[in-house]
């Protein structure tokens, strides 16, 4: 079945390599990310590590490095990178006419978003 998808304004908001966060009423705090190719991610905002905040991380490639202790991100997967083992939730994103939609169950949910 399809997702309800949340309109959450235009892609040109998100500069390259950039990144912006979205409260969540009820649910988790939610990190955009885009990347330089354009391509466009989001994940709860907290590191599986400690939680830190990935919005303010570097992103390079398809990761973004944590600002805390440097824990590589996937914004594909959620999942760390290299030996370190934890995973954030991924919430599905897709742009249509130039507009950022987040599939709305998913960042309701915040879905679970504790540390793995
Ligand atoms: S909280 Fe992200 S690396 Fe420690």
């Amino acid at each position: 079945m399809e997702p309800e998808w949340l309109d959450i304004g235009p892609v040109t908001q998100l500069p390259a390599l950039g990144a912006r966060t979205l409260p969540v009423q009820g649910g988790a705090e939610i990190a955009i990310f885009r990347t330089a190719t354009g391509s466009v991610h989001a994940l709860v905002n907290a590191c599986p590590h400690k939680r830190g905040p990935l919005s303010q991380g570097i992103v390079h490639d398809t990761s973004v490095t944590c600002p805390l202790h440097n824990w590589r991100i996937s914004l594909l997967t959620g999942q760390a990178q290299g030996e370190d083992k934890g995973c954030v939730p991924v919430i599905p994103v897709k742009i249509d006419s130039g507009r950022i939609l987040i599939a709305r169950a998913e960042a309701l949910a915040g879905l679970g978003a504790e540390a793995a």
